[in-house]
This record gives structure tokens, C-alpha cells and sequence, in this order.
């Protein structure tokens, strides 16, 4: 059985109170679950979530990072900074990210190798445009998204890494992707990742779902064959409505 993770993702949201008080109210509420809860939180937010969450089974996440080490990149980030100060989590390749910062399958390919050589968890973004989706190609970009994040890693790096399927139209829309369209999704990832790295290994990797995932609709989208977690973004804000979904299966 594949763990489920629950990660949220704040973009750029929540100033470093709001994060220590959210923290410190979802403390409570996740505590005795068997799911992996993640906050991938702000860099401004980063200190003050990885104070507030020790102890406890909450795991911090940035939301990007540069792929180098060190260097002349004015306002970047790198993985090392990320690990040096407790971060175990990184999302990579958001599609936000994809569509307003220029980042390329080749840059979340180099991003994801950065992240195994620092030691950090990527949590990497495909998904397909409503337009992509409606000319029958979201399976092609999806699959060619994940290829390309893989490219070069080995069976053990590509077991380790997390996918999260965010259809594009269904980010920040209140549009959910139907459970049964959501887990065919997940399935050709799987089935792509089968194909290169084997089944084994295919069986191992988490694949996620993001997009509008809320209370209301995270039970039926969580109990999917190939649905192994979720990457929460407006319903992530708040303790309130974070821990229902962290806690569906209670
Ligand atoms: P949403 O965002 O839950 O607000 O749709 C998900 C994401 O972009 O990761």
C-alpha cells in the first residue's frame, strides 16, 4: 500500500504570523493521522514554519528552488539553502511556474536532479491545458511531461519521486477533474513510469492530484486505485479546512 500525502501549497500567501498561527492550529488536528501532511509555504515563511512545526509530523516544503548550488543568480534560492535549514520538501515545475516564470521541462529536469543530490523531496507538476485536454492530447503532454522530469534518474531516484497531476483548468478554478477522470490520469503516469523504470517501481511512486481539491471532494478523489495523495492550494489556507482533507479517511 502507497502512503498518501496531503501537501498543501500557499503560493504566495500567509505572512510569517498567519503561518506560525495555522501551524500551530493544524498541530492538533493532524496529529494521530497515518497520512504524510506537507506545507509548501513561502520562502519568508520557511523559518518560522520549520520552528513551529518541530516536534510535530508536519513536513515543510518550499515551492521552487534554483538547480544550482551556489552562484551569481540575483533572488534565487538554492537547493542547499532549502536543506541547510530543515526543508524536506520542494514542488517543482508548477504549472504557474511553467506559465509565468519560464520554466521548461528542461529546467524541472535539472531541478529534480538537484533536489536527490541535496536530499530533498520533489514533488513534481504535470498537467494538461483546457485546450490540450479538448483536443485529446492530455494524455501525450502529461506522460511527455513525466519522461522528460525523469530523464536520467535512476530506478531508485524515480521510485522517490513524487507526481503531482494538476490538470490546468482545474487550478484555482473550483473546477475538480472527476475522480474517474482524474485516476485515468494518474494511471498513464503510472503506466509511463512502468514503461521506462519497470513495475516495481511504477507500484511504488506516489502520484498526486491538485486542482480545487477541497472537503467536499477529497474522500471520492483519495479512494482512487492511483490517486496517492493531493496538492491543496486555496483550501490549504486554513486549518480548518486543511485538516479535513488530511483527515478523509477518518
Ligand atoms: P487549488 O491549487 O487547490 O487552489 O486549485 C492547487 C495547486 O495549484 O497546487
Amino acid at each position: 500500500m502507497r502512503k498518501k500525502i496531503i501537501a498543501g501549497n500557499w503560493k504566495m500567501n500567509m505572512l510569517p504570523n498567519e503561518a506560525i498561527e495555522m501551524i500551530q492550529q493544524l498541530t492538533d488536528y493532524v496529529k494521530d493521522t497515518e497520512n504524510e501532511v506537507v506545507l509548501c509555504v513561502p520562502y519568508t515563511d520557511l523559518f518560522y514554519a520549520l520552528l513551529t512545526a518541530q516536534g510535530t509530523n508536519i513536513k515543510i516544503g518550499a515551492q521552487n528552488m534554483h538547480y544550482e548550488e551556489k552562484g551569481a543568480y540575483t533572488g534565487e534560492v538554492s537547493p542547499k539553502m532549502l536543506k541547510s535549514i530543515g526543508v524536506e520538501y520542494v514542488i517543482i515545475g508548477h504549472s504557474e511556474r511553467r506559465q509565468y516564470f519560464a520554466e521548461t521541462d528542461e529546467t524541472v529536469n535539472k531541478k529534480v536532479k538537484a533536489a536527490f543530490a541535496n536530499d530533498l523531496k520533489p514533488i513534481v507538476c504535470v498537467g494538461e491545458t483546457l485546450e490540450q485536454r479538448e483536443a485529446g492530447n492530455a494524455f501525450d503532454i502529461i506522460t511527455s511531461q513525466t519522461e522528460k522530469a525523469l530523464d536520467g534518474l535512476s530506478p531508485e531516484q524515480a521510485e522517490n519521486t513524487i507526481i503531482a497531476y494538476e490538470p490546468i483548468w482545474a487550478i484555482g478554478t473550483g473546477k475538480t477533474a472527476t475522480s474517474e477522470d482524474a485516476n485515468e490520469a494518474c494511471k498513464k503516469i503510472r503506466e509511463k513510469i512502468s514503461e521506462i523504470y519497470g513495475q516495481n517501481v511504477a507500484n511504488r511512486v506516489i502520484i498526486q492530484y491538485g486542482g480545487s481539491m477541497k472537503p467536499e471532494n477529497a474522500k471520492e478523489l483519495l479512494q482512487m486505485s492511483d490517486i496517492d495523495g493531493g496538492l491543496i492550494g486555496g483550501a490549504s489556507l486554513k486549518a480548518e479546512t486543511f485538516e479535513k482533507i488530511v483527515n478523509y479517511n477518518k
